[in-house]
């Protein structure tokens, strides 16, 4: 079996970061969203995995480069524009050849992992196998509706009144009858081919298709606050370690790691917090939840439930929460007194300040 991971797409819903990095690149314990991705993969026993890469693709190449690092032989393929996830699968005909696959999104987080639905499909071999996951409030979700042996008998977008409470998240197992569906389809309303009707057009021509409902933790990580909240689940696990400097003025609460290169001085730390690589802290109080990218800088901050992405600098300030920090940004107090806030902002950019 082969995989199918997708990295390209607008990311809209994730600017300002997406103006400059793939929303895949983002970190979610220090670790990009597209990195859990392949682990993911790599844990179904999958090697051979292509990546659709779109405009952003040099970091995502540089970022992953050909996936040995993590195990993996990864071939990319480029997507001009975001066309729809079914498009994805139609660009990617030569890679796949007649191989079952995974197709995964790059922006989804399932760290509870898909072995068991994996082997159900290998086992079973339906045409095609979605994975669903419960959800309060499917309306804005691609519903699954199954008969009681778990096929799927009909599949709605964005349903006003919804049948059930199964929506597709971002993983789907597919036979090679999936390349007759995407060339049968047209383009929807919004202009993309979209998987959920290349797999009706499965059940309409009655193949079989099945579900799988996974019932662990599920992230899509394509708006800030579900990447804030990812960071505060995945740091759950978190394993203390302390490779760089702790001055005896510290304190370290709970389970911290501290990166190589680091320097924690008079600082209290309350984890689950991870400060990166070549990072200083100076006079801070951080966490619980927090990630620090490499080489950022902290001096007289407070922050918690926050990620700083990597070279952030941040100085005076006290009482930062949910707060996500791109690339060699500075927060901080103006080079010289002054009464007035001085911002310089980049586009579609959002500062929420105290009242
Ligand atoms: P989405 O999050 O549905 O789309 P998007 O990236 O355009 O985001 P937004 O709604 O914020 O504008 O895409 C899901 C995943 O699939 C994501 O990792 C991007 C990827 N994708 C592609 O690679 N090609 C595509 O044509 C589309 C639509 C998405």
């Amino acid at each position: 079996m082969k995989a199918l991971v997708l990295s390209g797409g607008a990311g809209t819903r994730l600017r300002p970061f997406s103006h400059s990095m793939p929303k895949q690149l983002i970190p979610i314990a220090n670790r990009p969203v597209l990195e859990h991705v392949l682990n993911g993969v790599r844990d179904l026993g999958i090697t051979e995995v292509g990546v659709i890469v779109g405009d952003r693709s040099a970091q995502i190449v540089a970022a992953i480069g050909d996936g040995s690092r993590l195990g993996l032989d990864v071939t990319y393929i480029h997507q001009e524009e975001p066309r729809g996830l079914a498009h994805c699968v139609v660009l990617a005909r030569e890679f796949l050849g007649d191989d079952d696959f995974v197709m995964y999104l790059g922006d989804n987080m399932l760290p509870d992992g898909v072995t068991d639905i994996a082997q159900d499909f290998l086992d079973h071999r339906p045409a095609a196998q979605v994975v669903v996951h419960k959800v309060a409030d499917p309306r804005s979700f691609g519903v699954a509706e199954l008969d009681p042996e778990g096929r799927i008998e009909r599949l709605v977008e964005k349903p006003r009144e919804p049948r059930s409470d199964l929506a597709l998240i971002g993983v789907y197992f597919f036979t090679p009858a999936i390349h007759e569906a995407v060339a049968a389809i047209s383009p929807s309303a919004r202009g993309e081919l979209e998987i959920t009707d290349a797999i009706q057009w499965l059940v309409t021509e009655g193949v079989q298709v099945s579900a799988s409902v996974y019932g662990g933790y599920w992230k899509d990580t394509g708006k800030v606050d579900d990447v804030l909240e990812c960071n505060n689940k995945l740091l759950e696990g978190l394993v203390s370690s302390v490779e760089g400097e702790v001055d005896a003025a510290s304190e370290l609460v709970g389970p911290v790691v501290v990166e190589k290169g680091a320097r924690v001085v008079a600082s209290r730390i309350v984890g689950p917090v991870i400060v990166g690589a070549g990072t200083t802290v100076e006079h801070s109080h951080v966490g619980p939840n927090t990630s620090i990218g490499d080489n950022c800088v902290l001096r007289r901050t407070y922050m918690d439930s926050s990620i700083a992405l990597e070279g952030a600098q941040v100085t005076d300030v006290r009482g930062l929460h949910g707060s996500l920090i791109g690339r060699n940004s500075c927060v901080g107090p103006a080079a010289a007194p002054s009464s007035h806030h001085r911002l310089v902002v980049g586009d579609h950019t959002r500062i929420e300040v105290a009242a």
